[in-house]
Formats: structure tokens, C-alpha cells, sequence
């Protein structure tokens, strides 16, 4: 038997990670307030959210180098609240890669397998598997200080690779790299997890990392996870106005309106705006009528009116004087001004040509996307439609 055998138990084959209740305290400083998850084998499920809210203190419990003030932790069937984190069969990989100075890359990738005294022919076939897999096979005598970021970073997957973890955990691994690299990065890491086919969880604050690494998103916010799903769940069904504003780019727009009863159906009023509540969400506006609502509204559910996917009305028309227009890969971003002063941005899939700046131009709103939240609680309003559909 070897000895890596010993250190490291077996969790049962489906190993998902199951996480209850789990909170952290730090003296009066609640850092995690209640975080349930479940993590299926194979799994890459992404923390995100704003700096503080409890991500890294998240990841930290469930590697065990912090216990928790309260809740569960169960890897397979087996709870580890109480299992030392280098018995836990974690690989974990860091912002600053944590990776050894005076150790030559080969060194560096083959630590955890020496101190596993696996032998040396597994030892050197594993790290140079895993230094061609990301392409640094060429640099395995030298020191992390004759690398790049970016090679840097491969060191450290390289790494992970050569173990066999019972969970991947990643926080915030690319904030380091200038946005190529980090492009490429992406792609390494969706690589390691192929490859692996183990539950993983990844940290990070930015969003657009979250929408294309994440087979699930956990949005995280002041200790508590907001809504989890795919990322199409947060993108067209936010529980919350958080959620919706925090994923997207640009962001979504939002409009401060009240909902009236008109006829059968209802209308939004504010902002300068009189809308026709789509049929999909008549039920819900009407039982908030009165009441202030925030609508919500994607940039790219903006059309110019012969563009538009659907009649051009004044019901559904916003108007907005348009500030800066600035091209994209697909078309272009337009940042517009109401003639009441809100800002708000449209998304266009032609380019606008610069003669529009400072137009006035009418934009149809594809009412049948909006989202409607409580302007006090920022709860969606449709959430009776979320769970409906998430069931
Ligand atoms: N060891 C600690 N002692 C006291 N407070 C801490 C400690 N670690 C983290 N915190 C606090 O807990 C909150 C969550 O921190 P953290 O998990 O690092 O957030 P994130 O990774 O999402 O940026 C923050 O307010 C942070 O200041
Ligand atoms: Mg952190």
C-alpha cells in the first residue's frame, strides 16, 4: 500500500460535497452568516460576489484551514468538520500561487507527491504530464523568479494537476494576469477540470470569470449566498435586484416606476415612462398595484424601432439623448441620457453611426424581459414565475 494511501481516505465514488448551514465568526464579525450548497462529482460551482462578502472565509472551511462557528461539512457521506485540512485531500490553488521560491518549477509542481513519497518514475512521468498539458514543460529547471505571471500561474495548475484531490478549490486565481493571459488562463483551468472530473469550487469577484467558467454560480453577498444556478438561471431570473445588477455587462438598467391597474391589465408609471405591463407578469404586477416597484431593464432588451423584434409602440418606447457611442466586437454599447437625467445603456448588434450623438432617439423595450423588483427589498416581484420554472 502506498503511502498516499494511508494519508489520504477514500470518500465514496459520487464524492459531492454537501455544505449545511455553515457560518463563521470572527469574535462580533459574522463573516459567513448561513451558506448551504451541494456540489455534485465533477461539479465546477463558482463563488462570486463584491470583496468581503465572505468567499475566501467560504473556501478556507471547506479546506479546513479554518473551522466553523456552526453548520456541516460533508465530503461523500463522510462529515469533516473535525479532519485536519491535510487529511481533507484538497488541492488548492491561489491568488499569489503559493509557490516556492527556492524550488526549481519541477520541484515546485512535484511537492505534494514527494511529501506522498510517490516514486521518482511516477514522480517525473506526472509532473512532465502535467508541465506540457500547460505548455511549461520547456521551463522545469528554472525559478519561479525567471517566470511571467502567466507562467507562474501554470506552475501552479501544474501543480494541481498531479494530484488526485477529492476537491479543487480556486480563489481568485487570475488577478494577477492582464486580461489576455487571463483569457487563456480560463481555458487552462477548464482543462484541469476536464481532465479531473472532480467537484470544484472557484472564487471570484467578477462576474464575467463566473459566467464562463461555472457549470452553477453561487452569488454570495454580506455572508449569505443570494440565489445559486446556472448562468442563465441569474441572468434571466435574478431573485433580486443585487443579483440582476451584479451579473451582466453592462449592467442592467433600472427604472424607479409604480404599477397601476388598467383595465384587466396593468401599466408602470415613472421616470417620465407610461408602460404596458406584458401579459407574462400582469398577475404579479396587479398584486403590487400602488406600489413602488424598480424595473429592470438588460441593455440588449433595448431595440431601435425597425431593429426591433416586436412592434414599436408608445407603450413601450423609452427615449434617450444619446451620449457616447462606442464600438464593439458585435455592434456597439450606447450610454443615453433620459430627459429626466437617468443614465442608462443599450446594447446594439449594428453600429450606430456617430452622427446620433447628442440625438434624441426612441428605443422599443422588449417588455416581455423586463424584471420587476420591490423598490424596498429589491425581491424580485416575479419570483412565483422563478420557482415555477426552476422546479
Ligand atoms: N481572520 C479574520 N479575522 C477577522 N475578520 C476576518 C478574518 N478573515 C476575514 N474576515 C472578515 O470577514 C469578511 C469576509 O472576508 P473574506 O471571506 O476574506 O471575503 P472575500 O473573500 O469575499 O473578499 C470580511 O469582512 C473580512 O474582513
Ligand atoms: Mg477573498
Amino acid at each position: 500500500m502506498t503511502t498516499e494511501a494511508i494519508a489520504e481516505p477514500r470518500y465514496s465514488s459520487e464524492t459531492a460535497i454537501k455544505v449545511r448551514g455553515v457560518q463563521k465568526r470572527f469574535g462580533d464579525k459574522h463573516a459567513v452568516e448561513d451558506v448551504s450548497f451541494d456540489i455534485a462529482d465533477g461539479e465546477l460551482l463558482v463563488l462570486v460576489g463584491p470583496s468581503g462578502c465572505g468567499k475566501t472565509t467560504t473556501l478556507r472551511m471547506l479546506a479546513g484551514l479554518e473551522p466553523v462557528s456552526d453548520g456541516q461539512i460533508q465530503f461523500g457521506d463522510r462529515v469533516v468538520n473535525e479532519i485536519r485540512p491535510r487529511d481533507r485531500r484538497i488541492a488548492m490553488v491561489f491568488q499569489d500561487y503559493a509557490i516556492f521560491p527556492h524550488l526549481t518549477v519541477f520541484e515546485n509542481i512535484a511537492y505534494g507527491l514527494r511529501s506522498r513519497r510517490e516514486a521518482r518514475k511516477v514522480v517525473k512521468d506526472k509532473v512532465t504530464e502535467a508541465a506540457q498539458t500547460f505548455r511549461i514543460d520547456h521551463l522545469l529547471t528554472r525559478k519561479p523568479r525567471q517566470l511571467s505571471g502567466g507562467e507562474r500561474q501554470r506552475v501552479a495548475l501544474s501543480r494541481a494537476m498531479v494530484r488526485d484531490a477529492a476537491l479543487y478549490l480556486y480563489d481568485e486565481p487570475l488577478s494577477n494576469l492582464d486580461a489576455q493571459l487571463r483569457h487563456q488562463a480560463r481555458e487552462d483551468i477548464l482543462t484541469l477540470h476536464k481532465n479531473k472530473h472532480r467537484p470544484t469550487v472557484y472564487v471570484t469577484h467578477d462576474q464575467s470569470e463566473a459566467m464562463a467558467l461555472g457549470d452553477r454560480i453561487a452569488v454570495m453577498a454580506d455572508g449569505r449566498i443570494q440565489q445559486i444556478g446556472t448562468g442563465s438561471d441569474l441572468y434571466e431570473r435574478p431573485v433580486s435586484e443585487f443579483v440582476a445588477f451584479f451579473i451582466g455587462t453592462p449592467s442592467i438598467n433600472l427604472f424607479d416606476m409604480e404599477i397601476q391597474a388598467d383595465g384587466d391589465g396593468a401599466v408602470m408609471v415613472g421616470s417620465g415612462l407610461r408602460l404596458r405591463v406584458h401579459p407574462s407578469m400582469t398577475a404579479a404586477a396587479r398584486a403590487h398595484v400602488g406600489q413602488r416597484v424598480r424595473m429592470g431593464v438588460r441593455p440588449e432588451d433595448l431595440h431601435v424601432p425597425r431593429m426591433a423584434p416586436f412592434e414599436v409602440t408608445e407603450e413601450n418606447t423609452l427615449h434617450g439623448i444619446v451620449t457616447l457611442i462606442e464600438p464593439t466586437a458585435s455592434g456597439c454599447t450606447v450610454y443615453l441620457s433620459t430627459a429626466e437625467g437617468q443614465d442608462f445603456v443599450a446594447t446594439f448588434t449594428v453600429r450606430l453611426p456617430n452622427s446620433y450623438l447628442d440625438q434624441e432617439i426612441p428605443l422599443g423595450i422588449d417588455l416581455s424581459k423586463v424584471h420587476l423588483f420591490d423598490a424596498d427589498t429589491g425581491a424580485s416581484l416575479l419570483k412565483g414565475d422563478i420557482d415555477a420554472v426552476s422546479r
